[in-house]
């Protein structure tokens, strides 16, 4: 459960003292760890298919072994217990659970995941299950995916089969991952699976993901205790502008439209923002919203997950910046329907070994901005942490310095923004392990543990240690 902070401050010598009840997890997405795709009855989801399409993802890696989590999880749980952790993210994969993504649920993939919970809870660490972390059934993309409406309508189905099974176990819910990147990048850019590049079914599936959140939240809600807590994970673009100008800062209202508001709009205030509408009048009339839609996609929610890694710098197009960049991978079709007048840029300062700016600063600000614009929703940092080179040294340790001041740097900026006043409830480091970082395949490194995947051997890294004393103590070290 995700409760309200009791205080916070200082602490002697510059450290941080975390409230009370402060919740410090770690998080991981079913395709990312799992492997196994073809056991206990799983089918193929749009990364399988997406993984096997060559020239998709570095050095062809898929998923199909990653860190075999789906036979490691115990000692995985054990590893997370050794950390100190309070709270464990996790997604369910979708077709280990329905695997036609339609119709009753497979046992077996079900019992998987109500073994893990039972595993966590017996270590008293607190189950947080998403639904969608972006592994759609292959046979949904085939009808059609996200740009049509019946995929939210699964959607929810799912939920309810999903709540049915661990509602008794799991209490803490996520809807959707990263909505944006289902559908800017899988059917905008096509970085991501499915891989399409159409800006109207980019546009559409935003919607269509919108309305199978408020679909979701409903399932969920009638079949779980009313204690239980649903949220959704967003992935906020913290948008600055390149310089003062007006039309800079036009630049960023477009962005901020089609990256956040498209999302916070329909979820928390129950409309579409109009200046996104009218941004992108020229390719849609946007007649796939249907009467009722906001109504249904507006659902309370228990608090709002953020995902942060790093601020998004834009200017108006004048040739000097690039037109596509996401961040995550290069494609010759812009993520950003209508934002052709946008370019993007560089952010200043250290990048990860992603290329992302490292910026504490930029989730300061987005935490007191989040907080202003929605005062009554909680916040929990569901994703924040980074990609560094790291290697197992001789002796077989992993010293990753350069994560320890980004997730301090980043947990300072929490704190900050705690005692400036945001209702901040919790942090989940990303990842607890090395994994599939997508299009990346295994060539990124964001676990606090390591992975040597010839071997599936994790080893903690420094800064899993350095995290785990930060979450025993709630205190960060000055
Ligand atoms: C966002 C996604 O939710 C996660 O799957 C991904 O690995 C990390 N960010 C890092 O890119």
């Amino acid at each position: 459960m995700v409760t309200a902070a009791q205080h916070s401050g200082p602490g002697p010598d510059g450290t941080r003292v975390f409230p009370e009840g402060f919740l410090w997890g770690s998080a991981t997405a079913s395709y990312q760890i799992e492997g196994a795709v073809a056991e206990d009855g799983r089918t193929p989801s749009i990364w399988d298919t997406y993984a096997r399409t060559p020239g998709r993802v570095r050095n062809g890696d898929t998923g199909d072994i990653a860190t075999d989590h789906y036979h490691r999880w115990r000692e995985d749980v054990a590893l997370m217990a050794e950390l100190g952790l309070g709270a464990y993210r996790f997604s369910l994969a979708w077709p280990r659970i329905q695997p036609t993504g339609r119709g009753p649920a497979a046992q077996r993939g079900l019992d998987f995941y109500r073994r893990l919970a039972d595993e966590l809870l017996d270590r008293g660490i607190q189950p947080v299950a998403t639904l969608y972390h972006w592994d759609l059934p292959q046979e949904l993309e085939d009808a059609g995916g996200w740009p049509e409406r019946a995929t939210a309508e699964r959607l929810a189905e799912y939920a309810a089969l999903a709540a049915d099974a661990l509602g008794d176990r799991v209490t803490t819910w996520t809807t959707l991952n990263e909505p944006w990147c289902s559908a800017f990048l899988g059917y905008g850019s096509g970085v991501h699976a499915p891989g399409r590049t159409d800006p109207v079914a980019a546009l559409r599936a935003g919607h269509h993901l919108n309305l199978g959140h408020g679909l979701a939240v409903q399932a969920l809600r009638d079949r779980l205790p009313a204690t239980a807590q649903v949220s959704v994970t967003l992935n906020f673009h913290h948008v600055r502008p390149l310089t003062g100008s007006d039309a800079d800062a036009e630049a960023v209202r477009r962005i901020d439209a089609l990256a956040n508001r498209f999302f916070t709009g329909p979820m928390l205030t129950g409309a579409y923002p109009e200046d996104l509408i009218k941004d992108t009048a020229a390719l849609t009339d946007w007649s796939f919203v249907r009467d009722g839609d906001l109504g249904q996609i507006h659902q309370p929610l228990d608090f709002l997950g953020v995902n942060y890694y790093s601020p998004t710098l834009v200017s108006a197009a004048d040739g000097s910046g690039v037109h596509t960049s996401d961040g995550h991978g290069n494609s010759d079709h812009s993520p950003w329907p209508g934002a052709d007048t946008v370019a993007f840029h560089q952010p200043p300062g250290d990048t990860t070994a992603m290329g992302w700016a490292v910026d504490p600063a930029g989730l300061y600000e987005l935490l007191r901005r989040l907080s202003a614009d929605f005062p009554d929703t909680p916040l929990v940092i569901t994703e924040n942490g980074a990609a560094f080179d790291d290697y197992a040294d001789p002796s077989g340790n992993v010293n990753d310095p350069a994560r320890i001041a980004y997730v301090r740097g980043h947990l300072a900026a929490v704190h900050q923004a705690i005692t400036d006043g945001a209702d901040v409830r919790g942090y989940f480091l990303w990842s607890l392990l090395d994994n599939f970082e997508w299009a990346h395949g295994y060539s990124k490194r964001f676990g606090a543990v390591y992975v040597d995947y010839p071997t599936g051997t994790r080893i903690p890294k420094a800064s899993a240690r350095w995290y785990a004393e930060v979450a025993r103590s709630g205190v960060l070290p000055g």
